[in-house]
């Protein structure tokens, strides 16, 4: 079976019989480097339980939002905050989640026995955005991902906003917005003070490469995020997490240093490996506004990620289950300039070798 997920490290590097650290993965998507972790937290962060309002990190949200600390809810993730969304989901109605999408959204419907129906999105989108979200038949709830994984197409706001007036819940999960450039002119998050049936979710993981601290946040009107903290388990966000984050949006300047740090990474990198991609025989890179790209070939493309993993150690993910997609894609997840070149380089290599088809 094809990994539902990328990140899969250990797991890959056990297949193989090598150390992790050989491996490249570019079949998750965060940025390549990673902040300092803090050598003393203090030692209260292991001692005491953590403030389950987690005031002062909704607080340092709210100031690199811009909103009211009481619209923000902190998460042991964005996964975590999916379950709770989803249960609201689950009582309003039919969900229209998009095809191909993170299928993250549908495990957490299934913990509600949510129902929900696919929006198949068009597979040959072009550079030019699409002004609206294709809608087909209606249901009461709309998924959106924006920048969406796995296309990497982004959607504007005001494309967006048009659709709030249609369902009964929007819930927008924002986790890869950080990164792309100008990409926080497209966020619904100062959409929300208007819009009660709006939950916007976003994620550090991506933006810090800090999948194993799990930290992500909704931004919702206050009585809907009180509600899901009644849900939720008494300390979803443990102390080293929620300090860890404190430390990391210390200031709205240090977040937006570091957002632009990212966003140059992903408009020159992203540049770069589109246009050598597009040199490669047999292959079809997809445009993408963030920081992975999909590439499509008239072939299975099933034996090019073996080999890339078997022979050059370097993980892609593999999108046979993404529904609507299939063995003819594959997600590369941008890395640093030193690893974009060695999978260019394993890539070039593999198409010279076994030629596709
Ligand atoms: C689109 C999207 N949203 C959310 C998540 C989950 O983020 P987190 O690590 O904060 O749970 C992922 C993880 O791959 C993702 O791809």
């Amino acid at each position: 079976m094809p990994s539902a997920h990328g990140g899969e490290v250990e797991a890959a590097a056990r297949r193989l019989g090598i150390r992790e650290a050989r491996l490249l993965d570019a079949s998750a998507s965060l940025v390549p480097w990673t902040p300092r972790l803090p050598l003393l937290l203090g030692q209260a962060v292991l001692r005491d339980y953590p403030d389950r309002s987690h005031s002062s990190l909704r607080g340092r949200l709210a100031a690199v939002h811009g909103i009211a600390s009481s619209s923000l809810l902190p998460g042991n993730g964005a996964a975590e905050l999916f379950t709770w969304a989803a249960r609201d989901a689950s009582e309003a109605g039919v969900s229209m989640l998009p095809a191909p999408r993170f299928d993250d959204y549908s495990r957490a419907l299934a913990c509600w026995a949510g129902s929900s129906r696919s929006i198949p999105l068009a597979t040959n989108w072009s550079a030019t955005m699409p002004q609206a979200y294709p809608v087909g038949d209606r249901g009461e709830v709309l998924w959106i991902c924006n920048p969406h994984n796995p296309t990497g197409q982004l959607w504007s706001r005001k494309s967006l906003e048009s659709l709030l007036h249609r369902y009964r819940l929007v819930i927008c999960d924002e986790a890869f917005l950080s990164l792309v450039p100008d990409g926080e002119q497209q966020s619904l998050i100062p959409l929300v003070a208007d819009h009660a049936n709006l939950v916007v979710i976003r994620s550090l993981t991506k933006l810090y490469g800090i999948a194993g601290l799990r930290l992500g946040y909704a931004v919702a009107q206050a009585e809907r995020l009180q509600r899901w903290a009644e849900w939720r388990d008494p300390w979803p966000v443990n102390g080293i997490a929620a300090a860890m984050a404190e430390q990391l949006l210390s200031s709205p300047r240090r977040y937006q240093c570091w957002c632009q740090k990212a966003q140059a990474w992903v408009a020159r990198e992203g540049a770069w490996m589109q246009q050598q991609l597009a040199q490669l025989p047999g292959i079809t890179p997809m445009p993408s506004a963030v920081n992975f790209v999909l590439i499509r070939a008239e072939h299975s493309l099933v034996p090019l990620r073996k080999a890339l993993e078997q022979r050059h150690f370097i993980l892609l993910r593999d999108c046979r289950s993404f529904e609507g997609l299939g063995e003819n894609w594959l997600r590369i997840g941008l890395q640093s300039w030193r690893g974009n070149r060695r999978i260019i380089r394993a890539l070039r290599q593999e198409l010279v070798r076994a030629p596709l088809g």
